[in-house]
């Protein structure tokens, strides 16, 4: 969704801003602009198109835009109004006092629009957002607080508001309400952004602006304020993140670099977090004690990739707690499915970017029922980590490849330790359980190694493979999520249609669909459903299908049952999808590579999705 970059500060202002818009490209966007604010003008310009395509603008801008101090830049993920450079942020004011950049929804803009328009008021744009830019000039008689506190007011829906009066050179004004804001101060300049990773270069520690929180840039400091105008002091959260991080190295692509990184992931998760299974308390997770013991109902709620992460963790509770009562939800169909909730249960949400919409208002609601609620994100400061009491975070360090791989990796694996932990806090998991799953995690980071090592064989099945009509990915039990994934990472990179299916429901319908141009992707780790899925690969098989396996090595017999075979090396039952992921990971990778499509950026997909 959109990123917003600004700047106060000593430098020029349009290199910084431009380069704060690169970094947060992958969140997904359509066309960029930026603003400068230059002896009591502010110039602008705006590009359909990426942000190379704005610094070209901006390259060929009056020279002396160049000198200009302070500004502020947007790349827009088109939700009211099409893909024009009029509908592209910055906004400006009909009376050219206020230019600001947003982030969010304004869902009562019409009334708003109608009102100013019968007072006089010229709107030029689509958008939503320039309802709030009219309603501010319209709102400001010199003193900026008031006027955004009447805004901030005034305004129906999200907002990440960042906004330059064209009277007051030196000063950025912020406010945010449902959409992420980021703030930050260091060695004489001010910055704003969406997200984190644009203002590690500066400084790593910084203001995640609150619900219901404005804040006044200035190159000598950052005030904040509540909507009310009082003043609030904040204290800044310190983000360990490197910049280097977020570098794509000599790597062609983001995602390919973080699936590389994923047994280093593993290594640190295993590390950091085994701390969750040697004890037999809550302590770590500062649960109220004896918790566990009174839940009866664990219900794992999130979106997306994330949500495939939580039916991997569901699975592997099952499998070691028979007894308990859990499921998996998506966080949009959580808040409206009328669950259950209260002291007895607990809710687990998992966001790796910690601000994904629904599953923020599916933990609002928990939280609303007394339920009790554990938060699993990768981004320290996030909205979910700030909000909820008990937040774990997953150790994958910044992922900027639009499609999740490494979160996933660093999710499941800590959702595995915590799952250990809450069962053996509840009394019922078994201590050889225990050893085997632990001990099999441990060895994941070299499996995984060697699974990258096999890059050059899965690159030719993919290019084998690239010309299919489509795909079905299908397996059962630990492997359904994993279809899910290996499905969805397809469809987002290589835009084909891709589907996934517990493998006993093909007959059911599906196979209709099947003949030689839909390549059948079938998971048979060697382990008691092993024969039944590959009797469920036969019958794919017999209506001409192509077929892939993904086997266990030293399965040789499963050649007999396929075109092609990729092994994996063994692992514990619950954990193959640790390993599977990564193969087809790179399998989506490479068919996505050879049908040269935008990996790290996938069309009309966004990395952090805000809107509900
Ligand atoms: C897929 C992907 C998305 C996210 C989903 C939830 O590759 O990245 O499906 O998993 O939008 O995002 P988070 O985890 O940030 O809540």
């Amino acid at each position: 969704m959109c990123g917003i970059m600004g700047y106060v500060g000593g430098d020029g202002a349009s290199g910084i801003i431009l380069n704060g818009l690169a970094k947060q490209e992958y969140r997904g966007y359509d066309s960029a602009g930026i603003a400068l604010c230059l002896n009591g003008e502010i110039k602008s310009a705006k590009v359909v198109g990426r942000v190379s395509a704005l610094a070209r603008l901006v390259d060929d801008m009056p020279p002396e835009c160049m000198e200009a101090r302070s500004g502020i830049g947007h790349t827009r993920w088109a939700t009211h109004g099409g893909v024009t450079v009029t509908n592209a942020h910055p906004h400006e004011s009909a009376d050219k006092m206020v230019t600001l950049v947003h982030n969010g929804i304004i869902e009562n803009s019409k009334e708003i629009k109608a009102d100013l328009t019968s007072k006089g008021i010229d709107f030029i744009t689509e958008t939503d957002t320039e309802a709030a830019c009219q309603l501010l000039a319209h709102l400001y008689r010199g003193d900026a607080l008031a006027a955004m506190t009447c805004l901030a007011k005034s305004l129906v829906g999200a907002f990440a508001l960042v906004i330059m009066f064209k009277d007051r050179p030196g000063e950025i004004w912020c406010a945010r309400k449902g959409s992420p804001l980021v703030v930050a101060y260091s060695g004489g300049a001010s910055y704003c952004a969406s997200d984190p990773t644009a203002l590690l270069e500066f400084t790593h520690d910084l203001f995640f602006l609150d619900e219901g929180e404005m804040a006044e840039l200035r190159p000598d400091g950052c005030r904040f304020f509540c909507f009310d105008g009082t003043r609030r002091e904040k204290e800044s959260i310190h983000l360990s993140w490197d910049s280097v991080m977020s570098d794509k190295g000599h790597y062609e692509h983001f995602m390919r670099k973080e699936i590389e990184e994923q047994p280093d992931v593993l290594r640190l998760t295993i590390d950091t977090h085994t701390i969750l299974t040697s004890v037999s308390r809550e302590r770590d997770l500062n649960l109220p004690v004896g918790m566990m013991k009174r839940v009866n109902r664990v219900q794992f709620v999130a979106c997306g990739t994330s949500h495939y992460a939580t039916l991997v963790a569901r699975n592997i509770m099952e499998s070691l707690d028979e007894e308990i009562d859990v499921s998996a939800d998506v966080a949009s169909e959580y808040r409206y499915r009328g669950v259950r909730g209260g002291d007895d249960t607990l809710a687990i949400f998992v966001s790796q970017s910690g601000e994904t919409a629904d599953t923020l208002a599916a933990a609002r609601l928990a939280r609303s029922k007394g339920t009790h609620c554990i938060a699993i994100t990768n981004v320290r400061g996030s909205t979910i980590d700030r909000e909820t009491e008990h937040t774990l975070l997953s150790m994958a360090g910044p992922e900027i490849g639009v499609a999740a791989t490494k979160t996933f990796t660093g999710q499941i694996s800590l959702l595995a330790l915590l799952v250990m932990q809450l069962l053996k806090d509840r009394g019922t998991l078994s201590a050889s359980d225990e050893a085997r799953v632990i001990g099999g995690m441990r060895i994941l980071p070299s499996h995984v190694h060697s699974i990258l090592e096999r890059e050059s064989e899965i690159k030719s099945l993919a290019e084998k493979y690239s010309d299919s009509k489509g795909f079905f990915f299908i397996g059962r039990r630990e492997c359904v999520p994993l279809a899910m994934e290996a499905a969805l990472k397809l469809k987002e990179i290589a835009y084909l249609p891709s589907e996934a299916y517990a493998a006993g429901e093909m007959k059911h319908g599906p196979i209709a669909m099947l003949d030689e141009h839909l390549t059948v992707f079938a998971f048979v780790p060697d382990n008691d459903l092993r024969e039944k899925t590959l009797s469920n690969v036969e019958e794919c098989r017999a209506r001409s299908a192509p077929i892939i396996l993904l086997a266990n090595e030293g399965d040789s017999s499963a050649r007999d049952h396929a075109n092609d075979v990729l092994y994996i090396p063994r692992t514990e039952r619950e954990l193959f999808p640790f390993t599977g992921v990564v193969a087809l990971q790179l399998f989506a990778y490479h068919v996505a590579r050879t049908l040269r499509r935008d990996i790290d950026m996938p069309r009309n997909l966004a990395k952090s999705v805000t809107v509900e």
